[in-house]
């Protein structure tokens, strides 16, 4: 019961990762205000929470909007009374080539990606610092740490939130609130039926090939990095990127070695 009294605010918490932390934010004792862009589907998880004996409360709210998420905070308040920990988990992506981008798109993955974290600092660091503290978990990605063909706007929005982290932590630690980030590889959400309409199916074998554990990730897996993040067990944890990618990233991109070189020849012999 890591978060018995403690009060979470989480983004498109209606779906994937979201709803997983929510799930598991109420399951270890926490009370959460679903967000979701979609009514519907913030308001059927924290109908789940509330029959396995959790507290929940839900809104709708573009992550995007400043007045959807200062209403958001307020309700927020109102419900609960207070705000221990804020995950900013909204995220949108338009794949394509960089030049065919129309701005909209730009700027609206920008908008969601991006200045959806600055707005939930901007709203609830303030009341934190009045609390006396708090920790912020924003949901990054590997692709801001790695580029992608086709993700441009993306890659440059999700390096943003990872450094947007780090300069939030600063700002914040004298006041007892971390900031931190999951950088998560290919997780089998509803992002493929997104990201690849009508071929789901290879874009999930395309990604499970590329993974070294063999597999894509489980939103509850992410969400154990967030909650762990978001618990006083990191509490020397600020401003630090948590990479949750199933080996991705441990590797450069170059060929199996051991394909082309006898197994008996030592690195620089011969
Ligand atoms: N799935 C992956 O492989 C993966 C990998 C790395 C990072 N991420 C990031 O994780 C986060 C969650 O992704 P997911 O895969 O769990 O997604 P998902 O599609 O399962 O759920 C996303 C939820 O966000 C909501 N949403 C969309 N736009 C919103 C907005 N403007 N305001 C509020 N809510 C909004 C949707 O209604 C939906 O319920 C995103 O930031 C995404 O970029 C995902």
């Amino acid at each position: 019961m890591r978060f018995r009294n403690k009060v979470a605010l989480i983004t498109a918490a209606g779906s994937g990762i979201g709803a997983a932390t929510a799930r598991g934010f109420a399951r270890d004792g926490g009370a959460v205000m679903v967000a979701d862009l979609s009514g519907r589907r913030a308001q059927a998880v924290a109908e789940e929470i509330r029959q396995s004996g959790g507290e929940a409360r839900w809104q709708k709210m573009d992550a995007a909007d400043p007045e959807a998420v200062q209403a958001t905070v307020a309700a927020t308040l109102e419900a609960f009374g207070r705000l221990d920990v804020l995950v900013n988990n909204a995220g949108y992506a338009v794949p394509g080539p960089l030049h065919e981008l129309s701005l909209e798109a730009w700027q609206r993955t920008l908008a969601v990606t991006l200045t959806s974290v600055f707005l939930g600092l901007k709203y609830v660091v303030p009341l934190m610092r009045r609390q006396g503290g708090g920790a912020i978990v924003n949901t990054a990605s590997v692709s801001g740490l790695r580029g992608d063909y086709g993700m441009a706007a993306y890659n440059a929005a999700k390096a943003g939130v990872i450094n947007l982290t780090r300069a939030a932590a600063l700002e914040n630690a004298a006041y007892g609130i971390r900031v931190n980030c999951v950088c998560p590889g290919g997780i089998d959400t509803r992002a493929p039926e997104l990201l690849a309409p009508g071929r789901a199916e290879a874009f999930r074998q395309a990604m499970v090939a590329i993974h070294p554990l063999g597999r894509m990730g489980k939103a509850e897996e992410v969400a154990e990095a967030i909650l762990f993040l978001a618990s006083d067990a990191a509490a020397f944890v600020t401003g630090a990127s948590l990479v949750v990618d199933g080996g991705l990233l441990a590797h450069t991109g170059l060929p199996d070695f051991t394909t082309f070189v006898p197994a008996a020849a030592p690195l620089g012999g011969r």
